[in-house]
């Protein structure tokens, strides 16, 4: 199979299903009856890039928790703990922007408990292009290449845009209030592609956890 050309350009152009936001209270635009996926893109941390890219793959932390926000940041520290990645500057920033988002996550879906997978990848994953059973999806990924949508046409896969690195994106799924059937949903996400001796991803995705148990989830 060749390899996609994606068009990173913002937004797509004259596509009100794709919103590109400048300020993360613009997230909540989500629920916009005609929004599909709401884009903050954010600048990338030099030095916390350099720090990622630095970390061996058995570094990277791999964990799914059902937790409270108020857990977030000592689930998510406990994660990098558990792959003996050292505390550092470089550590707490990363913490800190997870419980950023996660705190994003938590006022767009009104909701205290939260199911944060925080995934090292280094395989295709979710390579069929799919539209989540959530109401709602915030994707970030850390290290590697970005989520990428398109539309499904036929059979064939037209791809619109690929996350950046850092870049937040929030995915309306099948169970919003505003999305009644698959049908209504026109953009299709999928992972990128894994080429064996590529660098394993970090990706974080954040959903709401109606389940108030604070056990790991598969
Ligand atoms: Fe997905």
């Amino acid at each position: 199979m060749s390899r996609l050309t994606l068009d990173r350009s913002l937004p797509v152009a004259g596509d009100p299903s794709v919103v590109a936001v400048a300020h993360p209270d613009h997230l909540l635009r989500i629920h916009d009856p005609d929004a599909l996926l709401v884009r903050w893109p954010r600048p990338v941390p030099g030095a916390l890039c350099a720090w990622l890219d630095a970390l061996p793959a058995a570094s990277l932390p791999d964990v799914r928790v059902k937790v409270p926000l108020g857990a977030v940041e000592a689930a998510v520290e406990a994660a990098f703990a558990a792959r003996g990645v050292a505390a550092s500057p470089e550590r707490h920033m990363l913490v800190a922007d997870i419980l950023l988002l996660a705190m994003l996550f938590s006022h767009v879906e009104r909701t205290e408990w939260l199911a944060i997978r925080l995934e090292a990848i280094d395989h295709d994953a979710c390579r069929r292009p799919h539209v989540d059973h959530v109401s709602t999806r915030l994707l970030c990924t850390y290290r590697g290449s970005g989520t990428e949508f398109g539309r499904v046409a036929g059979r064939v896969w037209q791809a619109d845009l690929e996350l950046a690195r850092f870049e937040v994106g929030l995915v309306k799924g099948l169970l919003h209030p505003s999305l009644r059937d698959a049908a209504a949903c026109r953009l299709a996400h999928r992972s990128p592609g894994f080429t064996a001796g590529d660098p394993s991803r970090l990706l974080v995705a954040i959903d709401r956890a109606d389940a108030p148990s604070a056990a790991a989830y598969h």
